[in-house]
């Protein structure tokens, strides 16, 4: 049996780690079933720091093939991808396709599949915004509704699929990346010991690339009680830089870390303050506060658990959030299954085609 399993972006190779990784133990239990994969990166992301430093780090199988996308509008990385992806999995004739999250590379990689009547596996399903505003919203929806099998991480992503009429198919299994977490956590760099921190990340087009906003949330992080550590996406250090706005001192600007440093970092923080939906788990994983900086998140149960607070761009909600942000987290719930979510996934897949 053979999967073709596509990224792109640097949240896919994190949740890609864990499914080679469940892959490998699948083959090497000597199942009837052996699984052949295949990994298809689109090329949206390309920077090393954003791309190849995962592969390094996490011992990711290299990708087959690189389509070299990049960025640009919308439609125009979406359509050269799906043109792509097409040729490959003409080429490779996989039995699955696999897709994660919610980027244009996981629309790309599902209808690119529909269309050649290759069933669809979607890792991270079910998971609404409900902002339509959002690339990711539409994302997410498009390919819920012609996958084949749907992988969702908690309770709420699988009663979402049921309200929007799918049932079948449907598998609650955990998150994956609470599986990376736990599996690379021992190997976590982490940075030199010294002032207490809080580690903030922001990236969303909502965010940056509207100046005025933007401006408000780097000023409202300026002003937190222990100084903020922010790895910058490229696209944010970009706007930051076009639109001139001045970083207080309190708010240390790097480049993107790589996710072992990544994990380091996390242990050491007090809080999170960020917009990425990855690492308002990521926090929860390491019993930190989480203040999402958003309108809204898909990953309603931390808030519901009180372990995550969704404060939009209002600086002054921001700020009311601090003091909250530095309390200690103690006997949080288990929300995102026990960390087999990758073999549960696996075995799935030899399940359906064995
Ligand atoms: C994408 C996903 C988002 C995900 C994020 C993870 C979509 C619509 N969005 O957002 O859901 O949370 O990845 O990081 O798919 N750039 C570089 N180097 C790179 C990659 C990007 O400089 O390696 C810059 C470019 O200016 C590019 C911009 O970042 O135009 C945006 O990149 P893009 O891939 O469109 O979206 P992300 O913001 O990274």
């Amino acid at each position: 049996m053979k999967i073709l399993t596509v990224v792109g972006a640097r949240p896919q190779f994190i949740k890609a780690a864990v499914i080679s990784r469940a892959i490998l133990q699948h083959n090497q239990s000597g199942h009837s079933t052996p699984i052949e994969e295949e990994i298809l990166h689109t090329g949206q992301h390309y920077d090393p720091a954003m791309s190849q430093a995962f592969f390094d780090q996490m011992e990711i199988p290299e990708p087959v093939i690189n389509l070299n996308i990049g960025s640009g509008l919308h439609g125009q990385v979406t359509g050269a991808m799906l043109a792509g992806i097409e040729q490959e999995i003409l080429k490779r004739r996989p039995d699955w396709v696999v897709v994660f999250g919610d980027t244009n590379s996981t629309l790309a990689g599902a209808l690119a599949a529909a269309k050649l009547h290759v069933p669809i596996a979607h890792v991270e399903s079910g998971m609404r915004s409900f902002s339509r505003k959002m690339p990711e919203e539409i994302n997410r929806i498009l390919t819920d509704h012609i996958a084949d099998l749907l992988f969702c991480s908690s309770e709420a992503a699988r009663d979402q699929l049921a309200r929007e009429g799918i049932t079948q198919g449907v598998h609650l299994v955990g998150d994956v990346m609470f599986d990376a977490v736990l599996f690379y956590r021992d190997r976590a760099i982490v940075p030199d010991r010294g002032e207490q921190y809080a580690l903030a990340s922001l990236h969303r087009a909502e965010n940056t690339d509207d100046p005025i906003r933007l401006e408000k949330i780097l000023g409202a992080m300026g002003q937190s009680p222990v100084p903020v550590r922010l790895p910058l996406h490229p696209r944010t250090r970009k706007m930051i830089d076009q639109g001139s706005i001045a970083l207080s001192d309190n708010v240390t600007a790097m480049e993107p870390l790589p996710y072992l440093s990544m994990l380091g970092h996390l242990q050491e923080a007090a809080f999170v303050i960020t917009d990425s939906g990855g690492l308002q788990k990521e926090a929860y994983f390491y019993g930190k506060r989480c203040i999402t900086v958003r309108e809204q998140t898909e990953w309603t149960e931390l808030v519901t658990a009180g372990v995550n607070r969704v404060v939009g761009a209002d600086a002054a909600a921001i700020r009311a959030a601090f003091d909250w942000a530095l309390q200690p987290l103690n006997d949080l719930p288990e929300l995102y299954g026990r960390g087999d979510a990758g073999l549960r996934i696996v075995r799935r897949l030899a399940e359906k085609t064995g």
